[in-house]
């Protein structure tokens, strides 16, 4: 038979399970209303420290807590004290479990303003505004050039950056060793293929693919050899224009290009032509137009000449014509080609076209 347990044995086992109670609870009571349970500043921190809380309740009232040992003693104390002793017990496991209660009460209430703070958008709070990209100054000019002669009733045509031999030089009358080709020296890929050294190879596709008549402009990226200065990079953009048609000439070549002039330019414009050579022309010309800073009385942009020079052009070489199978008895026809790169460099006063390409943000913001 098991001995009796006297109240003040009891009472002494009650203040040990308090004070352990009180240590585990402890960081859970302190908490004031303004204070978020258990310290928790936040969503994550404050459901697991709620989780924390529910162990402390297992721990001190579950079947295994010194409360529960508690319990069984009662059998086990004088029948004269069991009711005092039975109240003692009761009145501990009410304290803690108010104590408890009352912490997650807490604990409910501040989880849950912090998911609804977490959730809520307040409508009132400046929008975070997306930084916008645009395009790039290249392409700006690329774009008004193409609006100019889409207007004027030329179709854009898309050429290939890698070529042969025949369309870069071949075809437009550059017989190999010819030293025509120098100027131009390209990188090559495997043999027989080069990157294009100038967008007058897409004049052979399309009088292949279109035949004659054709009107068309062909803007692109371009390859040389060159040695990258303020006016010169080894990739650049050039635009090429073709008309084939029965009677065109030389005139019709310089209204074209003097049109395109002055509705880039403004009104004013002058343009003019000056003797070249380019063996896939003939006649060949250089031209120029009026400075559009100065008007042509010289300045830093013309470097006081008052021209500013601008590209080749010419009459379509009788060759030309023949490698793709149009009469040259028949049909006649103009071509033009010029940079947009020392363009660009002109219209926005870029003192150096390498900039261009340097993906400074600082420095293309300023064209958007
Ligand atoms: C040509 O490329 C001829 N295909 C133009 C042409 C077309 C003539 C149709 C007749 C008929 P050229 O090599 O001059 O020509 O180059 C034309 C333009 O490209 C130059 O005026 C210049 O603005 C630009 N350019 C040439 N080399 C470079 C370079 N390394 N970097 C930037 N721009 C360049």
């Amino acid at each position: 038979m098991s001995t009796t347990i006297s109240l003040k044995e009891v009472s002494a086992s009650a203040h040990e399970a308090l004070n352990a109670f009180h240590r585990e609870f402890e960081r859970f009571a302190n908490t004031s209303e303004a204070e978020s349970v258990g310290g928790a500043l936040n969503l994550e921190d404050g459901v697991a420290e709620q989780r924390a809380l529910a162990e402390v309740r297992t721990k001190c009232l579950g079947k295994k807590s010194d409360l529960a040992g508690l319990k069984k003693m009662i059998g086990r104390v004088a029948p004269e004290e069991r009711a005092q002793v039975g109240q003692l017990i009761q009145q501990l496991e009410r304290t803690m479990t108010e104590s408890l209660d009352q912490a997650e009460e807490r604990f409910k209430s501040q989880l849950e303003t912090l998911r609804i703070e977490r959730e809520s958008i307040d409508v009132t709070l400046p929008g975070r505004r997306p930084s916008r990209g645009h395009l790039h100054p290249i392409t700006l000019l690329r774009e008004r050039i193409e609006d100019i002669f889409v207007s004027l009733g030329y179709a854009i045509e898309d050429g290939r950056e890698i070529e042969t031999d025949f369309y870069n030089f071949d075809a437009l009358n550059i017989p190999l060793n010819h030293p025509a080709r120098a100027p131009q020296d390209t990188f090559y890929t495997t043999e027989g293929f080069a990157l294009r050294s100038q967008t007058s190879t897409v004049q052979i596709h399309a009088m292949q693919r279109r035949g004659a008549p054709v009107r068309m402009i062909a803007p692109g990226r371009v390859f040389r050899r060159d040695t990258p200065d303020p006016t010169h990079n080894p990739m650049f953009y050039q635009v090429e224009g073709l008309c084939v048609d029965r009677g065109i000439s030389m005139a019709h070549l310089k209204g074209t290009v003097a049109e395109f002039l002055r509705r880039m330019f403004g009104p004013a414009t002058v343009t003019r032509f000056r003797p070249s050579y380019f063996p896939f022309t003939e006649p060949s010309a250089e031209f120029d137009f009026s400075c559009f800073k100065c008007g042509g009385s010289g300045c830093r942009i013309c470097k006081n000449s008052g021209w500013i020079e601008l590209g080749g052009s010419g009459m379509v070489h009788p060759n030309v014509l023949r490698v793709v199978g149009i009469d040259p008895e028949e049909f006649s026809g103009f071509a033009f080609g010029l940079g947009i790169d020392r363009m660009a460099a002109l219209m926005y006063n870029i003192d150096d076209i390498r900039l261009l390409y340097q993906n400074d943000v600082r420095f293309l913001e300023q064209f958007s």
